[in-house]
């Protein structure tokens, strides 16, 4: 242990103290031995940090940050350096508002395009999102202060976020769910890991040994700091023994007397606790070197507003462009139609919200360029109501343009933290727009704003189609510029786009039921399963068009990677992506039919040729096998693909690799969906084949009385009759909220309250509730109100005597 002598000299109750938050954002201290606080902000994609009230939904103002597009947009740009740049900016405005540590990057896997958190993550593949968020950990810990990857690990989904279990076989939670994990920490080198808030499998993430001890710390190798998701603690000396180091944010020292208690005790042994100090002294102590090395810090605001500009630049995505409508030339008559024009949707809501320090706006960028602008219309009303006299006057516009720059998209209320969309549509009035628009003039440049995947059914009313993402405050001067041609797209989708939300693999098992949501299927998410069950989709992973081709030739692969080369054949400048999957030719293990395993994005003048290189790894022919519990490599033929997209190989060749020689873990005949890759519709038996036990219950117990871990939501179920008033009322609050408009309110209802489980109300109090009192309140809920508000007061007095005794 690196600070042995110093925890030498701390008492156990101080050193219970470090393993819990002072408040909201910090760690607590020790004067005498001159141990800091140390400081957590969100988020990924610019600093949250607040600096009065405090709140881990994005509700109280913070202080001014640059926004660069969020983790979603600059996948697509699948630049590396990119990323680490980004990191870099970060790192420094982190630096510059003494934040020690940064509460991102977001890197769970985007396993159904519904998750309300898809624009805060980066991909579908594990491979990608791990080498992107490498990249930004490089960066933002080049400062000297950490970052945090999240949420670790399993949590794909909103709904019941705090109380599901998901259930999902070793090999899937492997290949699939840690990957990217295990790059971040292995390549990255985060300094933190933040758990999430579900269960994995039975457990709490940040309890669960299998995942914190045995596959983070042990075999990964991880020394870092874990900290759990803000409220995400259920069992604290639970928690510690798994090795979460954090507890946040504050419960008031409540835990930490947990912890006293269980050391006394000998439910854990001084020496656990003691790691855990030694690891998060560590953290305390490298990070605030920075502040001591740079005490008045500031950062140039212009120049990362140019940087977030440049970011969002090499992340658009062009998805169309019949007859070569874009670039726009010069001195063309262009009308600019849809409310995302003037008030950008350029990030999503929640945690990671970020208080921009400029905002660039489409109206006023279009002023600069050398087009003929005749004109803006709102076109639609923001939040999804009919109107109109809007799309009248948006056709009257139309009519007088060559070409109509229709901005749409989702709205904030509907990609937030908490909540998991509904559909993949856009709202309905847009797309009546987009038809009467349409009708007038075909000549349409649609402009997308949306974090995630989206249903197109009307991609053939558009001859352009621009997908910005969420590109930050200055993603509107980029795509403009991309629009000019100013800048050559060099995009590509970090995630699939079906046809059909019913065409996705697991739309039958997303978000699961009430207690549990299983992972049925498997291995196949995304293209994995679009490709090997022959799906086809509108857009596949990979794809992007550019304002110039690429011709590919002369593949060599030898044992230790692949060599080709591209050719920009077109008349601009530009840059490809090329994409490296590998498909293993044996039946005898199922793989899906090929999986990403390097790219490489390159950058070429009108006819200039480069010799690509990229590197096999250690990741490029493994498979879990969960009979030897270990990484394995089969031996077989494999195909090395080269793809401008999953979709469109242009090189291929076979290598013959010698394998590990594991014994075959499975039985064939049992696992036809997953032998096929048709996992959209797994049979329960078949699934708990593959899981190797039987599945859990999946719904909640109505008979029993509410717990710590049930959810406010289940109040409907209680014995007390104020308890089910209260959730009539809630739920009516929410009907209510959501009729009249006020969506953004209606979420915080279905985030903050609905979904969240008793233990919550003292874990997310700072101390205001305790679990005693909590107890009380449970006792209400179950129908003995008098004899539960007797309890819960006397406890409230006991607590307030104590707090008055310790000041
Ligand atoms: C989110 C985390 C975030 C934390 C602090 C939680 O609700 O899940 O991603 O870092 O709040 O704001």
């Amino acid at each position: 242990m690196k600070y042995r002598e110093l925890i030498n000299k701390m008492t156990l109750e101080e050193k219970a103290s470090l393993m819990s938050g002072k408040d909201f954002w910090q760690t607590e201290s020790i004067d005498r031995l001159g141990i800091n606080n140390i400081f957590l902000a969100d988020g990924p994609h610019g600093i949250r940090k607040q600096a009065e009230a405090a709140d881990h939904l994005g509700l109280n103002e913070s202080i001014p940050a640059t926004c660069f597009p969020t983790a979603a947009t600059v996948a697509n740009s699948w630049n590396t350096n990119l990323g680490e740049e980004i990191g870099e900016y970060l790192g420094e405005e982190a630096v510059a508002q003494n934040v020690n540590v940064l509460l991102g990057p977001g890197i769970n896997m985007k396993r159904d395009p519904l998750c309300g958190r898809n624009f805060e993550y980066f991909s579908e593949d594990p491979y990608h999102a791990g080498k992107i968020a490498a990249s930004y950990i490089k960066g933002i810990q080049s400062h000297g202060i950490s970052a945090c990857v999240k949420h670790f690990a399993a949590n794909n989904q909103e709904e019941r976020r705090m109380t599901i279990d998901t259930v999902v076989d070793e090999r899937t939670l492997r290949e699939i769910y840690l990957t990217a994990f295990e790059i971040a920490i292995k390549e990255g080198k985060t300094k933190t890991v933040m758990s999430s808030y579900n269960r994995l499998n039975g457990e709490y993430t940040n309890e669960n040994i299998h995942l914190m001890q045995e596959i983070l710390r042990d075999e990964w190798g991880y020394d870092g700091v874990v900290v759990t998701d803000w409220g995400g603690s259920n069992d604290r000396v639970a928690g510690l023994i798994a090795g979460n180091e954090l507890e946040m944010p504050t419960t008031a020292g409540e835990t930490d007397k947990d912890i006293v208690h269980a050391v006394k005790e000998g439910k854990i042994s001084e020496e656990v606790l003691d790691v855990c100090v030694d690891r998060l002294l560590e953290l305390v102590f490298s990070t605030e070197k920075v502040f001591e090395r740079n005490p008045s810090l500031t950062f140039d605001i212009e120049k990362h507003h140019q940087k977030a500009q440049q970011a969002a630049e090499e992340s658009i995505v062009l998805l169309k462009n019949e007859e070569n409508i874009l670039p726009l030339p010069q001195g063309i008559k262009v009308a600019t139609i849809g409310d995302f024009a003037k008030n950008p949707r350029y990030q999503g809501a929640g945690s990671s919200i970020v208080n921009p320090t400029k905002l660039d706006n489409t109206l006023d960028v279009l002023e600069q360029l050398p087009i003929d602008h005749i004109g803006y219309e709102q076109g639609f009303e923001r939040y999804g109501k009919r109107n109109k006299g809007m799309l009248n006057k948006a056709c009257k516009l139309a009519a007088e343009a060559d070409v109509v720059l229709l901005y749409i998209g989702l709205d904030e209320a509907t990609e937030a933290e908490g909540l998991d969309r509904n559909s993949m549509k856009i709202p309905g009035n847009q797309l009546e727009l987009l038809d009467a628009v349409h009708q007038i003039n075909p000549n349409i440049v649609a402009v997308l704003s949306c974090g995630a995947a989206i249903e197109m059914p009307w991609i053939d009313k558009v001859k352009g189609l621009v997908h910005g993402y969420l590109s930050g405050q200055a993603g509107a001067k980029a795509v403009l510029s991309v629009i000019t041609g100013e800048v050559n797209p060099s995009g590509k989708l970090a995630e699939s786009y079906p046809f059909r939300y019913v065409d996705t693999p697991a739309s039958q098992h997303f978000p699961g039921k009430e207690l549990s949501v299983e992972y049925r299927e498997g291995l196949f998410i995304g293209y994995r399963y679009y490709d090997t069950a022959n799906v086809n989709v509108l857009f596949p992973f990979g794809y992007g068009l550019s304002y110039t081709t690429f011709a590919y030739d002369d593949i060599q692969v030898t044992k230790d990677g692949v060599t080709f080369k591209i050719t920009n054949t077109g008349d601009v400048a530009g840059a490809e992506i090329a994409q490296l999957y590998v498909q293993c030719q044996s039946q005898e293990i199922f793989r899906p039919k090929k999986e990403l395993k390097g790219f490489s994005k390159v950058y070429l003048q009108p006819n200039e040729t480069k010799e690509v290189y990229i590197p096999f790894d250690d990741k490029t022919f493994r498979y879990f096998n969960v009979k030897t519990n270990k990484w394995e490599i089969e031996t077989a033929d494999y195909g090395i693909m080269i793809g401008t997209s999953s979709k469109d190989i242009r090189l291929e060749q076979t290598i013959s690799i010698e394998g590990t020689s594991a014994p075959v873990p499975y039985d064939k005949a049992k696992l036809p969906s997953y032998y096929s890759g048709k996992a959209n519709h797994v049979e329960q038996v078949e699934f708990e084949q593959l899981l190797g036990r039987k599945v859990p219950v999946a719904n909640w117990d109505r008979s029993k009385p509410l717990g710590y871990n049930d959810t406010i939501a289940q109040c409907q179920y209680a014995k007390g009759m104020v308890a089910r008033f209260a959730f009539h009322l809630i739920s009516f609050s929410h009907r209510f909220l959501q009729k009249i408009g006020k969506r953004d309110t209606a979420n915080l209802i279905m985030m903050s309250v609905y979904h969240m489980p008793f233990r919550g109300i003292a874990r997310m109090t700072g101390g205001i509730v305790n679990m005693p009192m909590l107890d009380g309140i449970l006792q209400m809920v179950n129908g003995n109100f008098f004899k539960g508000l007797r309890h819960f007061l006397k406890e409230r007095r006991r607590m307030l005597k104590s707090q008055k005794e310790t000041i």
